[in-house]
């Protein structure tokens, strides 16, 4: 089955075409248009600046997918899209241009929460995953975990309470003036570091919910910078700054993994997957990968590539999931919820 693949629900314009086989997704092409020299010098994505881009990505991006995997549109078997969260005006765009292709050709159109793309990005590399499976989905805009019994069920364990674990990489980034998007900037800032500054503090919920909370790392890095005059503007190549990044991202990595094992042992999972952008975060990929080891969960981390916003793991998803019977009925939802799992 051959299945196109669209995503544009925040600043990645991304199309590609995989086959879907016996043994699992086989990727034959993946092109994705980066917008992060529009929004670089905000500082963050504009969604209206987002939107229009999107509109003058799309259609080239599409072309570009199906020249690299060699086929006409007439033979795709399907063409899936995420319908949402995001932000609307960026999801209209992939969503309408999958739905009218869709409708020109007369193949099947999937429509794919976005998080169910972050979850099959894993299949590229564990095809055959275990389940029941814990789900970290870790990125600019959610920092969740989830319990799966299979590819197309998500049940909510715990979440953030306030911000995504990425909001504290992209504005640690911003404050250091290392520029835009922060977490590949701290990542490889933090990798320069000879030693950590001194550990933040992890922050204490009086009442007892499982949850995280990041946005107290964003004070924490504000008050340490302002403690050290010219630390803002002193750059990638001083060692305060490498260290204080190293200290950001060992806090990160440790908070997100720390829940990890009670809840293993609470749903009896086999298996562990990371995705989402944050998810590319060296740290992070290396403290899993030991823990899981500890645990014994088998390790589905999706290549970096698959891990921040792509059209690959919404095709993958999208070919497990039913085709819309009406599809020309079907909007975009900024807030669309995960469908309740089955059984
Ligand atoms: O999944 P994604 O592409 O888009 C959202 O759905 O948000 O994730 C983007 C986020 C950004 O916050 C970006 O800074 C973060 O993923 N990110 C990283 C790394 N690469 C991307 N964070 C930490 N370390 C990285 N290497
Ligand atoms: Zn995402």
């Amino acid at each position: 089955m051959l299945i196109l693949g669209l995503e544009s629900s925040c600043d990645d314009c991304s199309a590609a075409v995989i086959e879907e086989t016996a043994t699992g997704p086989k990727l034959l092409s993946l092109v994705r248009k980066s917008q992060d020299d529009l929004h670089g010098p905000f500082g963050g994505v504009v969604p209206e600046l987002a939107a229009r881009e999107h509109l003058l990505q799309i259609h080239g991006v599409i072309a570009e997918a199906l020249r690299q995997a060699g086929l006409e549109a007439s033979r795709l078997d399907r063409i899936a899209a995420t319908q949402g969260p995001g932000l609307v005006g960026c999801l209209l765009t992939s969503f309408s241009a999958g739905k009218a292709l869709a409708w020109r050709y007369g193949i099947p159109f999937v429509p794919v929460h976005h998080l169910f793309g972050h979850l099959n990005a894993a299949r590229f590399e564990a095809p055959a995953l275990p389940f029941p499976a814990l789900v970290l989905l870790v990125s600019g805009g959610h920092t969740h975990l989830y319990v799966s019994t299979g590819w197309t069920n998500l049940t909510l364990l715990q979440k953030t309470r306030d911000d995504a674990a990425g909001e504290a990489f992209d504005k640690t980034a911003r404050m250091l003036g290392l520029g835009y998007p922060g977490g590949p900037l701290v990542d490889a800032c933090a990798r320069r570091a000879a030693a950590p500054a001194p550990k933040f503090t992890p922050p204490k919920f009086r009442d007892g919910t499982a949850s995280w909370s990041f946005s107290g790392l964003k004070t924490g890095m504000k008050l340490r910078i302002a403690a050290e005059p010219g630390l803002g503007e002193a750059g990638a190549e001083d060692p305060r700054v490498q260290a204080l990044c190293r200290s950001l991202q060992d806090a990160i990595s440790k908070w997100l993994l720390e829940p990890i094992p009670a809840w293993a042992e609470r749903t009896g999972a086999k298996s562990l997957v990371i995705s989402g952008g944050v998810a590319c975060n060296s740290k992070l990929r290396e403290e899993a990968t030991i823990l899981a080891g500890r645990l014994g969960l088998e390790l589905g981390i999706p290549a970096p590539k698959f891990c921040t916003d792509n059209g690959a793991m919404i095709a993958a998803a999208g070919a497990l999931l039913p085709p819309s019977e009406l599809p020309l009925e079907l909007n975009a939802d900024a807030d669309l919820p995960l469908p309740l799992p089955m059984g």
